[in-house]
């Protein structure tokens, strides 16, 4: 099934040893459902005589019986694999296709053009030298376009193909090409992509895809094959710095102990200097041992097992770098996320991050801004839904090895998966790790948090009393506080009515500023949690992804969640301080559950039905957890 060559017949030892050293281009092709993608790579693979014999026959009568082309082959028909696709027309999942030509082998990703699958581009697009980028002429530039060039840039793909196809239907009109050419290059431009090369080109009709078509006498460009053939990509991973993410630490027996894994970047020769990250010991290369044996030397690419001079500690998930050029080390991360899940972001909800050969405990704010694909304006949003692309603080739960996805493709690049679906729900592209004031570490304090405690007698934690305005928080607050000072517990009680007097006195009641009210009172408490404290803090806090931030602003455990769960109804007939009747009245804009939303806890630690129990009932039960969960014990250490 290979190409045909003239050396196949003649001297096949010369064919096979020009195969073995002709250079591989892996690309992506992204474009919309209908932009004709499919049938562009069945193209390729055709006219570079990728196909069976038998194939070409099943071809013929599947074009017949499903085709969209009449008599003529269905090229797409090669390509689509699936039968759900076949019905519906779209492409599913990324399939990668090998072809080769008389000068070089390739690997083509094919990433599905429907919106939903974002996730494959991305995933497509992680190991890929060029993406061929189509465009249907009747419908020129469009959000996919931008949104598929975008996340091209991002993921450090430098070089690509515009490949302006479906030309036959505008009458081959030079005009058609321009027109998408310059409105390309002018987007191009603003997201930094300066590699770009348009081609006018029918796949269905194959002009422009080996030879030049005699429809386009006007376009003196390379062929799309001919591009592929000649671009030049230069790897620059090879002479980034030497970098090697632990897979597996290999102990046959007592006397050898090997760091097995892939290099991702840069070279290494017995004798270098190498570092562990993060742990920041250093040792130089004893061996290096492969399968076929001992080698001087390894580069990019290679999977290999190094033994080390010194028996130093170096486990799964460490990155072994070269000791003058190591990766940095954080725990605290801005990163480009692309949400790939129907399930929206979780502002501080417990996620599991994998970058490299290391999985981490994670939690991702809401974005500081999403990035909208069209405008490349920066926009406010509380949280990124599928396909977003926002600029998030990743905490993780202990520091790792990176590099700037800029600068490194394999070590500044993560996933983001759900704890309990196991699902990848986003991929990460790492900026810079977190140096703003609030992520100083509390460590470099010498009086810490574990000292406070030791004083204190008790562990500290904030429980958080939300529901409806009259649900009766205040009440149950304040009785949970004077039980706890009973027992000697050190509390402080933050009340929405006080708070909002003094320190919040600026704020009202639009989205926004609830949104500030409940971030400075996180904030406060997380510093009380800091010194020790028990926190009661009692706010409507409407919305559940503040609360999440609240939560995320704490150690596990330390976050008591008490849902004070009032039907409407009843707070409303309660009406304590008359503002359900000004609300209705039209007085109080903006009131909780009137014409503000209310947004019930998921999965709080504590419901209270204040329909079942009376105040102290309640109260006893929130102290009844708070005992179980160990937060009355004196802290260990
Ligand atoms: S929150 O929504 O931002 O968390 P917070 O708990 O601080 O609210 O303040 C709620 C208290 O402010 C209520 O108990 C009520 O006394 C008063 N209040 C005044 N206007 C409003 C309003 N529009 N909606 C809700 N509460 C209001």
């Amino acid at each position: 099934m290979a190409h045909t060559s003239d050396l196949i017949a003649t001297d096949i030892d010369a064919y096979l040893l020009a195969h073995e050293h002709k250079s591989l281009l892996r690309f992506i092709t992204c474009g919309s459902v209908d932009d004709g993608k499919s049938t562009l790579i069945g193209r390729l693979l055709y006219d570079s005589h990728m196909v069976f014999e038998d194939h070409m026959a099943a071809l013929a009568v599947d074009s017949k019986k499903v085709g969209t082309q009449g008599d003529e082959l269905d090229f797409a028909l090669l390509v689509d694999g699936l039968g759900a696709e076949r019905e519906q027309g779209i492409t599913i999942d990324v399939a990668y296709r090998f072809f080769s030509t008389e000068t070089r082998k390739f690997i083509v990703a094919d990433t599905p053009g429907h919106e939903q699958y974002t996730r494959n581009m991305v995933t497509g697009a992680s190991t890929t030298d060029v993406a061929v980028i189509l465009v249907d002429a009747r419908h020129g530039v469009m959000t996919q376009t931008r949104r598929h060039s975008y996340l091209v840039r991002l993921l450090g793909i430098e070089k690509v193909a515009v490949a302006v196809n479906k030309l036959d239907l505008v009458d081959y009109s030079q005009e058609v090409f321009e027109r998408i050419e310059k409105d390309y290059r002018a987007f191009a431009e603003e997201i930094g992509l300066a590699d770009v090369t348009c081609i006018p080109l029918s796949a269905l009709r194959g002009d422009n895809i080996t030879t030049l078509s005699e429809h386009t006498p006007w376009y003196s460009g390379p062929t799309l094959m001919g591009y592929l053939e000649a671009v030049e990509v230069d790897d620059d991973r090879v002479s980034a710095p030497f970098r090697l993410p632990v897979q597996w630490v290999n102990r046959p027996d007592l006397d050898f102990r090997g760091f097995a894994g892939t290099i991702v970047s840069g070279k290494v020769a017995v004798g270098d200097a190498v570092r562990v990250v993060p742990a920041g010991t250093t040792s130089t290369v004893a061996r290096i041992v492969t399968l076929d044996g001992d080698l001087q030397e390894a580069v990019t690419g290679q999977s290999v097992t190094l033994t080390l001079a010194d028996e130093i500690d170096c486990s799964r998930g460490d990155v072994l770098c070269a000791a003058d050029s190591p990766a940095p080390s954080a725990d605290q991360f801005s990163a480009h996320v692309v949400w790939m899940s129907e399930d929206e972001l979780q502002p501080g909800r417990a996620y599991l991050v994998k970058a490299g050969t290391r999985t981490v405990g994670a939690t991702i704010s809401g974005p500081e801004y999403l990035i909208d694909v069209n405008t490349l304006e920066q926009l406010p949003a509380p949280t990124l839904k599928l396909n977003e692309i926002g600029i998030c603080d990743v905490r993780l739960d202990r520091a790792i090895a990176f590099d700037p996805y800029s600068e490194n493709r394999d070590t500044g690049g993560f996933i983001v998966i759900d704890r309990l679906s196991n699902d990848t729900v986003a991929a990460g592209l790492l900026r810079a790790p977190l140096r703003r004031s609030h992520n100083v570490h509390w460590q470099a304090v010498q009086v810490d948090k574990a000292a406070h405690g030791a004083l204190m007698g008790h562990r500290p934690g904030v429980i958080w009393f939300t529901g409806l305005s009259g649900a009766g928080k205040s009440t149950i607050a304040n009785l949970v506080e004077k039980r706890l000072h009973a027992l000697g517990v050190h509390t402080y009680l933050l009340d929405g009515d006080n708070v909002r007097h003094g320190l919040n006195q600026d704020l009202g009641f639009d989205d926004a500023a609830r949104k500030e009210n409940i971030r400075r009172v996180a904030e406060v408490s997380r510093l009380m949690v800091d010194a020790g404290l028990v926190v009661l803090v009692s706010f409507i806090s409407p919305f559940r992804t503040e609360r999440a931030v609240a939560r995320a602003l704490v150690e596990e455990g330390e976050f008591f969640e008490v849902h004070v769960d009032t039907p409407l109804e009843v707070a409303e007939s309660r009406d304590t301080k008359g503002l359900y009747a000004k609300a209705r009245r039209g007085e109080l804009p903006d009131f909780t559950g009137i014409d503000s939303p209310y947004e019930p806890p998921e999965n709080p630690e504590i419901r209270i039905d204040t329909s079942a129990l009376s105040p102290e009932e309640a109260a006893e039960e929130v102290v009844q957890v708070l005992r179980d969960r160990g937060l009355l014990e004196r802290p260990a250490g």
